[in-house]
C-alpha cells in the first residue's frame, strides 16, 4: 500500500512539474521569435544598437524572468499612467509567457563584440594627438 501511495505522489509531482512554468526559455526558439516580433528593429540584431542596449547590463528586466515579463506586459491591455510610444506593448495574447522567456534566453546569449579601443591603431593615434595638444596651463 505504501508503495502505491508513493508512486501516486510521484506521478502527481511529475505531472505538476510538467504543467509548471518552464525554468528558462530556449534561446534557439527565442532567436526566431526575436526576429518575428520585431525586437531587432529597435534593439539591433545583437542587442547593441538602436533604441536601448540589451548587452552587458545588470538590469533585472534583462536578467530576471518575472521582471522581464512584467516589463513586456506593463503597458499591455490598459491605459498607462505614463504613456510611452517608445517600446510597444506585448500582451500575453500577442506574446505568450513561454515565448517571451525564449526571447529572454536568447537576449541573455548576447555578448559585447565591440573591439577594445587599444586594439584600434587609429584610436591610439587620436589619443596621442589629443594628449599632445592638451595643455591645461594654456
Ligand atoms: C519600437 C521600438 C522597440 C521595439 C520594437 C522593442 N523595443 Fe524594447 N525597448 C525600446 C526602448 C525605447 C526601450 C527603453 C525603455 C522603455 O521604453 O521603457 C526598450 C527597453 C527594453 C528592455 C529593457 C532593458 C533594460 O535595460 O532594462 C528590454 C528587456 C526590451 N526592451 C526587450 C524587447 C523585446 C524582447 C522586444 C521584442 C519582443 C522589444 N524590446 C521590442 C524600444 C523597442
Amino acid at each position: 500500500m505504501k508503495i502505491v501511495i508513493v508512486s501516486i505522489l510521484a506521478l502527481g509531482f511529475a505531472a505538476g512539474g510538467a504543467v509548471a512554468a518552464p525554468a528558462g526559455g530556449d534561446p534557439v526558439r527565442g532567436k526566431q521569435l526575436y526576429y518575428d516580433h520585431g525586437c531587432y528593429g529597435c534593439h539591433g540584431y545583437g542587442g547593441q544598437t538602436g533604441a536601448w542596449n540589451l548587452v552587458g547590463t545588470s538590469s533585472p528586466i534583462v536578467n530576471n524572468a518575472q521582471a522581464f515579463l512584467f516589463f513586456l506586459r506593463q503597458r499591455g491591455g490598459f491605459s498607462p499612467m505614463i504613456p510611452s510610444l517608445a517600446m510597444p506593448r506585448f500582451s500575453e495574447a500577442a506574446l505568450p509567457d513561454a515565448q517571451a522567456l525564449d526571447i529572454q534566453a536568447y537576449i541573455k546569449t548576447f555578448k559585447l563584440d565591440a573591439p577594445d579601443v587599444d586594439s584600434i591603431p587609429l584610436m591610439g593615434q587620436i589619443e596621442a594627438s589629443a594628449a599632445k595638444s592638451y595643455d591645461p596651463g594654456k
